[in-house]
């Protein structure tokens, strides 16, 4: 079984969120449980120059862009034993970041059909190509319209993952003739609540639609969850299914871990304290306190749930945690986050930015990692947190409800709460703290955290069975 696994990012090349992750580690566990497995993604500026020096250039050709056609070099890598090929043009991704420029619907329309024309060229004909998110959606599209009728195009499937419903590429009718390109009669395709969407598109035209949590699955399919496509999803419920993500549990492990002061383990975990005092003096707070820490380790907007950490920031602060956060997004989060470190220089710490070394002493050094999110489609904090024996507290939400079990309602891992009020959030840091001041009983559960398994190994076999129900 041959998976081409098409994304506009993966670790450790380029990385703006989660997507990132996933399509940095699913491929490698499918590797290694002998699926054939290959990458394809944009060649950024911003990836290395030590690893272009690895790269090996395929060749080039031409890929249509509605009515003209676009240089594309085709470049390869092996890394982990995953081959990975990189999309090569400079006028669409020589620029300083990922997204976020006028003509992203250009550049990732250009991309989703270089990766069905590169094909051609690599001696390698997958069975299903595995798309990802807004950036790709139109492969599928581009497949079912312009492609099916030649021979090793005929028995692709394709996979659509949505990672965060939130953002769909929606786009002005213009965009039809001057940048997909595809014939009057199937413009339907992409017509959704009188604009272009293009995740509409992808929905409709690939085999298997799924999610990364079971939880999320079941959500968008609900007005508050699904972004106005609730309808369509209901009508397609049929092919849709929600698989948890896992995380890399060799790039996430305490035991061998080089950012995190001293290395522990689930049965001896007491340089998780050293981790403590070290988190604590690298951001400039007290560590001789026993005060419980919370860190947060987040991007800062709104469905992560930073308003109800906001309203309540003051009576967090009054019931004795401190509070460590790290993250970048909407300035005004960010203002506020940096306003607290000052009023509270002796219980709070914040660096606005993304830092995964520093993300990494946050995980092994709090006690408690917060992420009440208004939403979430899977969330990987949280894994990862209980991999390093910190006790999630979050809302029972998406793939957060489908990872994190309450310790209340018999074995738990962390602490939950369902509103969304700042109110149950505290209600559930109490019973957090209640635990923290029980010596023996916090033992337990950190213990516990730590021994969940939220590698792939699960979830790998579930992505393989789905291939190949396809
Ligand atoms: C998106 C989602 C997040 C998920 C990640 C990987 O970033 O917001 O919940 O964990 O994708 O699938």
């Amino acid at each position: 079984m041959k998976i081409l696994y098409a994304t506009s990012e993966a670790r450790p090349f380029a990385a703006s969120g989660g997507l990132a992750d996933v399509a940095g580690s699913l491929p490698k566990a499918l590797k290694s449980r002998r699926i054939a497995c290959r990458v394809v993604m944009p060649l950024y500026a911003g990836i290395s120059e030590e690893i272009r020096n690895r790269m090996k250039y395929i060749t080039n050709f031409d890929v249509p862009v509605a009515w003209r056609n676009q240089y594309c070099g085709l470049f390869s890598i092996n890394m982990d034993n995953v081959i990975y090929y990189f999309i090569d043009n400079e006028y669409y991704f020589k620029r300083d970041s990922l997204y976020g420029y006028y003509d992203d619907a250009e550049r990732f329309s250009f991309f989703s059909r270089a990766v069905i024309e590169m094909i051609r060229h690599t001696n390698w004909t997958p069975d299903v190509i595995h798309c990802n998110d807004w950036q790709t959606a139109l492969t599928p599209v581009f497949l079912n319209c312009f492609y099916r009728h030649e021979e090793i195009f005929s028995n692709i499937k394709t996979v659509f993952t949505v990672h965060n419903l939130q953002y769909q590429g929606q786009y002005g009718y213009a965009v039809l003739d001057e940048v997909v390109g595809i014939n009057r009669e199937n413009h339907n395709i992409l017509d959704y609540n009188l604009c272009v969407n293009f995740v509409k598109g992808a929905m409709q035209c690939c085999d298997m639609i799924t999610t990364v949590s079971p939880t999320y699955a079941k959500e968008i399919c609900t007005p508050w969850f699904s972004h106005s496509l609730d309808r369509f999803l209901l009508d397609n419920q049929y092919k849709l299914a929600g698989i948890l993500n896992g995380i890399d549990y060799q790039e996430y492990n305490p035991a061998k871990d080089k950012d995190i002061a001293v290395n522990f383990t689930s049965e001896d975990f007491s340089g998780k304290s050293e981790c403590k005092k070290a988190l604590l003096k690298d951001f400039g707070l007290d560590s001789n306190a026993g005060a419980p820490v919370v860190g947060i380790v987040s991007r800062l907007v709104s469905h992560k749930g930073i308003d109800l950490v906001r309203s309540a920031f003051d009576q967090i602060i009054a019931e004795g945690f401190k509070v460590i956060i790290l993250g970048t997004g909407d300035s005004e989060y960010e203002h506020f986050f940096a306003d607290m470190a000052l009023r509270y220089p002796f219980s709070v710490a914040a660096t606005i930015g993304f830092i995964p070394a520093a993300a990494k002493k946050i995980y092994a050094g709090a006690d408690i990692f917060l992420m009440p999110s208004k939403s979430e489609p899977c969330g990987l904090a949280q894994m990862i947190s209980l991999r390093y024996g910190t006790i999630p507290v979050v809302r029972e939400t998406g793939g957060l409800a489908d990872s994190v079990f309450d310790c209340s309602k018999g074995q738990g891992n962390g602490l939950t709460f369902q509103s969304y009020t700042p109110e149950e959030m505290m209600n559930a840091l109490h019973r957090a703290k209640a635990i923290y001041n029980d010596k023996e009983n916090w033992k337990k559960l950190v213990r516990y955290a730590m021994e969940c398994d939220y590698s792939w190994n699960t979830s790998a076999t579930e992505y393989i069975k789905m291939y190949k129900s396809l």
